[in-house]
């Protein structure tokens, strides 16, 4: 009996340190664990004399409930602590200020692309888009450019591999083959992409944008080609009067090819659009050559259209005034904070929602 007195004042004792849950566990098991204190007394019940065994199964299970209650408060009253230290930590003070947060910029060259690509589908063009690791054959051969050709020398393209069979493409215009191999005429598309050149100064970049224009149909001739790009550049420089001048020029993929000049001066040490006796060359384009035709199968017999390539990153610099070309890859931050836009500002020229 006085064993067992022991054993309830023992534990009655601890119970009252401060406990971890680990500590309370430990107790359960070294109380009514298979060998436990209180469960070995249960097992030798049957060898007490049977006057004395009756007040003692009493007492042990007195004990034992009141063990096994102090136990589970105390198992409560831990699990409360820890919800209030909890609580404590991880109280919000609703009346400090916001935190700020950075606020992103668009680059110019996307908000560029994006304001081109508005511009263009307004009159029917859709978007196109072609990997930037492209195949010797969509890049150039497929274009009618001729094995000798200059463009493909070392010098001036990226090839990934000694058999000069992937590249980097040098301008957009595979997302033409690309385009015309997938699916049937009529095609009236637009590409903005990544182009590569081994080229780097103050004009140039190694990596540049452009933008390829693709228009092919039943009755396609180059007065459709002088009024869609007529439309773009006054759309684009936001002006109601452009000078343009189409000069004449050579491209394998096109026939007859011409580039495109368009008037401006300087006013104010600011360059203005549209006006003035200086030309700015801004593209290449013409009337797709009928061997591209016949490379991507369409019946040159019944379809015919015009073709053309933009730099994106010239368009840019002359709208926005930026004057080095190297600063839009630079990753300057503060650059960027200057000439970037805020991600909601809808370009000036689209009008896809309010019409
Ligand atoms: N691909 C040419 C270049 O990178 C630009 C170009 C010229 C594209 C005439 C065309 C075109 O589609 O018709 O210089």
């Amino acid at each position: 009996m006085s064993d067992l007195k022991n054993i309830r004042e023992q534990f009655l004792s601890k119970l009252k340190n401060d406990l971890s849950i680990e500590e309370i566990n430990n107790f359960k098991t070294e109380l009514f664990g298979k060998n436990g204190l209180i469960s070995s007394k249960f097992k030798s019940l049957g060898s007490i004399p049977e006057i004395d065994r009756k007040q003692f199964a009493t007492n042990l299970n007195q004990i034992k409930d009141e063990l096994q209650n102090l136990i589970s408060i105390k198992i409560d009253e831990i699990n409360t602590k820890k919800i209030n230290e909890k609580l404590e930590k991880e109280k919000v003070d609703v009346s400090l200020p916001g935190r700020p947060f950075a606020r992103g910029k668009i680059h110019p060259v996307s908000q560029t692309i994006d304001e081109i690509s508005s511009i263009f589908s307004e009159i029917g063009f859709s978007v196109e888009e072609g990997p930037d690791v492209e195949n010797e054959y969509n890049n150039f051969t497929a274009l009618n450019t001729p094995d000798n050709h200059p463009a493909r020398d070392m010098h001036d393209t990226f090839y990934l591999d000694e058999r000069k069979e992937l590249l980097l493409r040098t301008h957009t215009s595979p997302v033409q083959i690309r385009t015309m191999l997938k699916d049937k005429p009529p095609f009236k598309i637009i590409a903005p992409g990544r182009t590569y050149r081994s080229d780097s100064d103050q004009t140039h970049a190694p990596m540049f944008h452009q933008v390829e224009g693709l228009h092919i149909d039943k009755n396609i001739n180059m007065g459709h080609l002088k009024g869609c790009l007529n439309y773009f550049i006054k759309e684009f420089f936001e002006v109601d009067k452009i000078k343009m001048r189409f000069r004449p020029s050579h491209f394998p993929f096109t026939e007859p090819s011409a580039e495109v000049d368009i008037g401006y001066e300087i006013k104010d040490g600011k360059i203005v659009i549209g006006e003035g006796d200086k030309w700015l060359e801004i593209l290449g384009c013409g009337m797709v050559h009928p061997n591209v035709l016949r490379n991507v199968r369409v019946d040159t017999s019944i379809y015919q259209g015009y073709a053309f390539g933009i730099g994106i990153d010239r368009l840019a610099m002359l709208k926005y005034g930026i004057n080095d070309l190297r600063a839009f890859f630079e990753c300057d931050y503060r650059w960027l904070s200057h000439f970037g836009f805020d991600p909601l500002d809808v370009p000036t020229n689209y009008r896809g929602l309010s019409r």
